[in-house]
């Protein structure tokens, strides 16, 4: 038998310092959509997803809240788990950096990349930014702050390991010039490569001032810097250490997704350590733009952060991904308000879909189906082009091409009036049509196109776009999308 094609995508893995919000929902959605386009496309999926627990963030959080370290992440991880599963997430592994085989693989490739002879000891000796636990050059904060989260910056002395980056440079625009896409949207490749090509400086890769993290094997006294830690998830959840069939099955990750706060560890840090381990590089990072409010950077730290209850509760959970994915070109920044969902659930949601579904299962229940050859309303050449867009991450062109489909359709019934003629041959190419836009939606509206596929009774499989639509008995839809 030929082995199925494979898709491994990653979303970020968290910090549980806090309940879940909505950019940690935008991210994740995107990486289930593609999910679910490429289960439909018939290849074999894995989607991880998770939470990055140690390090100063979250040792700080736990202490405000009076609890250890993972007694406190343990509190915050049902409130990850139950936020995927009410926005639909359907991922395969939930992945914690407290789990000892993360923790057992993090401690062998740090120990392979000493061996390599990329870590030394030295002092760190500079600036620090505990909310993105990162270090900053004076040059790159301002006037002392950090640039994203505008706060004063820690001045840190401490022993520390380095690891060996700078010797990466020429490997790492080599990367980036034989694989375009990388570095995802092109319009991010040119910055990290100028700042790449302006040299590279050693980063420390271990702490000593606190204990909320993994010890270095060669060195009980250190724990592993965080960003350390925390990328090596995306081989750990795989299996690198207790799945290597499934490890060697879907790594290299197709894609991995993130935000554009966090494209220097993962095109930078990452491919460098993964070379220095000896570990085949990912195909693409690819990095979308930030969520604001009133162009403010929505988030935690800047204490606007909308959570995934709250985000849910405006129009549901099938609304508020078909939003996210819909206002915005995935890569820009786009604002974020209740009242723009609100509009475009009524308007586009009830107003257009709804219509069309509800209008036409209702006539349908009267009037029956009749087989006939598909003339107007003929889906081909859009499921062509939304297969073109998902390829290149377009959720939003995706999204309106399948929406000027359910236009031309509502237009179609406006004009052939099967309330007056009772044509049900006019109700079976438009119930046909309603399928093809089901299936087409389904990876962004799960819920809505199952329920849909069960009034016009078809299967929410690729091959059925090509399949006719059966005849059956039809019974009117219940209300899709209930107006607010
Ligand atoms: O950075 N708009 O975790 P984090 C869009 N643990 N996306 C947003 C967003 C916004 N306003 N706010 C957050 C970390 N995100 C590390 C990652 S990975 C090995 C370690 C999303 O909890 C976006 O994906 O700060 C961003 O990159 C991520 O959440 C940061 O989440
Ligand atoms: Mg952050």
């Amino acid at each position: 038998m030929k082995n199925k094609k494979t898709f491994y995508i990653t979303t970020p893995i968290y910090y549980p310092n806090d309940v879940p919000h909505l950019g940690h929902a935008y991210t994740t959605i995107a990486a289930d959509v593609l999910a679910r386009w490429h289960k439909l496309l018939g290849e074999e999926v894995f989607l991880l997803t998770g939470t990055d627990e140690h390090g100063k963030k979250i040792a700080k959080a736990a202490e405000r809240a009076g609890k250890k370290p993972k007694e406190f992440t343990d509190s915050l991880i049902p409130e990850f788990k139950r936020a995927w599963k009410i926005l639909n997430i359907d991922y395969d592994r939930f992945i914690r950096t407290t789990d000892r085989e993360h923790e057992k693989t993090v401690q062998e490739i740090i120990e392979k990349v000493f061996k390599s002879g990329d870590i030394y000891k030295g002092t760190y000796e500079g600036l620090y930014c505990t909310d993105c636990e990162a270090y900053y050059t004076e040059k790159d904060s301002l006037n002392l702050q950090c640039p994203i989260h505008k706060r004063q910056l820690e001045t840190l002395k401490e022993e520390s390991y380095f690891f060996k980056l700078s010797k990466y440079q020429s490997f790492l625009l080599d990367l980036y010039k034989k694989n375009p896409e990388f570095i995802s949207p092109s319009y991010r490749r040119q910055e990290i490569i100028n700042r790449v090509k302006g040299g590279l400086r050693d980063f420390s890769v271990s702490r000593t001032s606190f204990d909320w993290g993994i010890q270095l094997p060669f060195d009980k006294k250190h724990y592993a810097y965080v960003w350390f830690d925390a990328l090596i998830n995306y081989i750990s959840g795989v299996g690198y250490l207790d799945k290597k069939k499934q490890f060697n099955k879907f790594w290299p990750a197709d894609i991995h997704l993130i935000g554009k706060d966090i494209l220097w560890f993962h095109s930078v840090y990452w491919p460098a350590m993964l070379k220095s381990a000896g570990i085949e590089m990912p195909k693409k990072i690819f990095a979308h733009g930030f969520l604001t409010i009133q162009n403010e950077k929505m988030g935690k730290s800047a204490g606007n952060a909308i959570n995934v209850g709250d985000l849910v509760s405006y129009a549901g959970s099938d609304p508020a991904r078909y939003f996210l994915l819909r206002s915005t070109p995935f890569g820009d920044d786009g604002d974020f308000s209740k009242e723009a969902l609100i509009d475009r659930h009524n308007n586009e949601l009830a107003n257009k879909l709804g219509n069309l579904v509800s209008r036409v299962s209702a006539l349908a229940e009267k009037y029956g189906l009749e087989k006939t050859a598909l003339k107007t309303l003929d889906s081909e050449r859009i499921v062509k082009k939304v297969a073109g867009h998902l390829d290149n991450l377009e959720f939003d062109k995706a999204l309106n091409e399948i929406f000027s489909f359910v236009d031309k359709c509502n237009e179609f019934i406006q004009a052939k009036k099967p309330w007056e003629t009772h044509d049900s041959k006019v109700l079976y190419e438009s119930g046909n049509a309603i399928k093809d836009i089901s299936i087409l939606l389904f990876p962004f509206m799960p819920e809505t196109s199952e329920k849909i596929a069960r009034t016009f009774n078809f299967e929410i499989e690729l091959g059925e776009l090509k399949k006719p639509l059966k005849v059956s008995k039809i019974k009117k839809s219940e209300i899709l999308f209930e107006r607010i």
